[in-house]
């Protein structure tokens, strides 16, 4: 790993951590520490932003909020004039309290009750992104009793193999989530039989942290060849939802490397969708913000048994749940930089045998009461957080 490129997320000056530019020893925030905690530095999330705007066709962001609904980053995707995606009425309120408005908000997940679609229904939400034949009917019988039209989605499952942790990939056969195509027939027999229900929009999600874009194209090519036909039928359908998943390399902090990934990919909604007349949409979460935060702890103890050096934090699982979930690899960033390497178990302070970030992470010495960053916490960290062992839930700062 180079940390001397100027595209570097992470540099060391005179042995002192540098995120971004921002010398972290001498924030405010390091030097009061209490408990670990977030840092933000926005500015990345608002490039990102700019990067998806250089994208002519591109209709509307829907940022996925389960990726981080922090406040603060929630407002400035409001700024930018995007949507959001939400999975919960706990997400939709929460949107709606930032200041998004009911026709900001993209309704997706598998399991939606019937007090949420009431409450979607009678509100006018954008779209609601159906995910089961069963959901279907129970959106239009709550759209008949409420005697409201409601626009809806189907999200299709494309059944391609996003190729990333089995944990994360939603597009293959036999997922809990969204339609087979093989459900079609009996979709469009509710379709068919409903006056309630505007047909908007098509959509896919094949899974997150989708490091190949090819997979990208593979998924539209089998998706507009069904967009089209459905077109000829459905006079409403005028949105293609492009679903989100693009990823970042947890290993590599050149930024310059995540703008190529995004041109890639744009490259190819360009050549494959010319010729689509339709609004089209995008969900992405983790690229947007995954970047954005480092987790700060203290290191407590540095404790040697037969085989390894155990460097124990004060955060774990309770925070950064994804290493222990799905083996995710997180970069540790020591914030004061010593001559001497040595190989680390990074582990937190959590009873469980499986809170550990790294079983052998080779880095630059460690002492007890240094401070390290955990690189890519802004997605998917504290939006998965817990009281587990009641562990403060990280706080946020901002830079
Ligand atoms: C339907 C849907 N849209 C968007 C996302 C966001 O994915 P990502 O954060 O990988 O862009 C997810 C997450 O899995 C999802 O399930």
């Amino acid at each position: 790993m180079s940390l001397d490129n100027s595209n570097n997320l992470f540099t060391y000056k005179n042995n002192s951590l540098h995120f971004n530019r921002h010398d972290l020893m001498q924030h405010q925030c390091i030097k009061n520490y209490k408990s670990p905690f977030l840092l933000y530095d926005l500015n990345i999330v608002q490039d990102r932003l700019n990067w998806l705007k250089e994208w002519k066709g591109l209709g509307r962001l829907h940022f996925a909020m389960k990726s981080n609904y922090t406040e603060d980053v929630l407002k400035l995707i409001l700024k930018n004039g995007c949507g959001v995606d939400v999975v919960s009425l706990g997400e939709i309120k929460l949107a709606l309290k930032v200041g998004f408005k009911p026709q900001d908000i993209l309704f997706s997940g598998v399991a939606k009750t019937v007090s949420e679609i009431e409450w979607a229904v009678q509100n006018d939400l954008y779209q609601i992104n159906v995910e089961s034949i069963s959901e279907l009917k129970r959106v239009d019988q709550i759209s008949q009793r409420l005697n409201k039209q409601v626009n809806v989605g189907l999200r299709l499952n494309p059944e391609v193999d996003a190729k990333t942790h089995p944990n994360i990939a939603t597009a293959l056969k036999d997922s809990k989530f969204g339609l087979n195509l093989s459900d079609l027939p009996a979709v469009e027999s509710v379709l068919k039989s409903t006056k309630q229900i505007q047909l908007k929009s098509l959509s896919f999600h094949i899974g997150s942290q989708v490091m190949d874009v090819t997979i990208f194209q593979e998924a539209i090519v089998r998706m507009k060849a069904i967009f089209s036909d459905f077109q000829k039928r459905y006079s409403s359908l005028d949105r293609f939802d492009l679903g989100g998943g693009l990823g970042i390399n947890y290993k590599d902090h050149d930024i310059s490397h995540d703008q190529k990934r995004w041109q890639d990919l744009k490259a190819i909604y360009e050549k494959e969708l010319a010729g689509i007349k339709a609004d089209f949409l995008i969900e992405m979460g983790r690229f947007v913000v995954a970047r954005s935060a480092i987790l700060i702890a203290q290191l407590q103890y540095i404790k040697k048994t037969e085989n390894k050096t155990i460097a124990i934090l004060d955060v774990g699982m309770n925070n950064l749940l994804r290493p222990m979930l799905y083996q995710a690899y997180h970069q540790l960033y020591p914030l004061t930089q010593r001559q001497a390497k040595q190989t680390y178990m990074i582990a937190g302070p959590i009873c469980e045998s499986s809170d550990i970030f790294h079983q052998d992470i080779e880095l630059t010495e460690l002492q007890e009461g240094d401070f390290v960053a955990i690189a890519d916490a802004g997605a998917y960290a504290k939006s998965m957080a817990s009281n587990y062992n009641l562990q403060p839930i990280a706080e946020d700062y901002f830079l």
